[in-house]
């Protein structure tokens, strides 16, 4: 899904988007202005469930992706940063390999609510 932007960040009890709108396996990329800061965040979609993150890795602060709403490694059970080759859980967020060990994504709350991914 194509990185859309969302005015003052995600409020609590806003529709982010629809979980139907995320390719399952894929994410969906969203940037909102906070303060004096532009910040990305990432939607991944796993079955009916979905993770999200801050898109910054904890080793250098750079975006985990290259490619638009692909954050895994190709079998598709871990965020890989494309930067340096950094594993993430992707339920967790947690690095489990590489310069980042033991660091961890930044989490942003969401539910899943009628079909509809929601902020906390
Ligand atoms: S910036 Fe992610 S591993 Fe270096």
């Amino acid at each position: 899904m194509k990185a859309s932007e969302i005015t003052n960040g995600p409020k609590p009890g806003e529709i982010i988007c629809a979980l139907s709108d995320i390719e399952d396996g894929k994410a969906a990329e969203f940037s909102y202005r906070d303060k004096d800061e532009v910040r990305e965040i990432f939607i991944q979609r796993m079955g009916q469930e979905v993770f999200a993150y801050e898109n910054s890795c904890p080793h250098a602060y750079l975006p985990l992706n290259m490619k638009e709403g692909v954050f895994t490694e190709k079998s598709g059970k871990y965020f890989m940063c494309q930067n340096h080759g950094a594993l993430f859980d992707i339920k967790s967020g947690k690095c489990l390999g590489g310069p980042c060990n033991g660091q961890g994504l930044t989490p942003i709350e969401v539910v899943l609510k009628d079909g509809n991914i929601i902020a906390c």
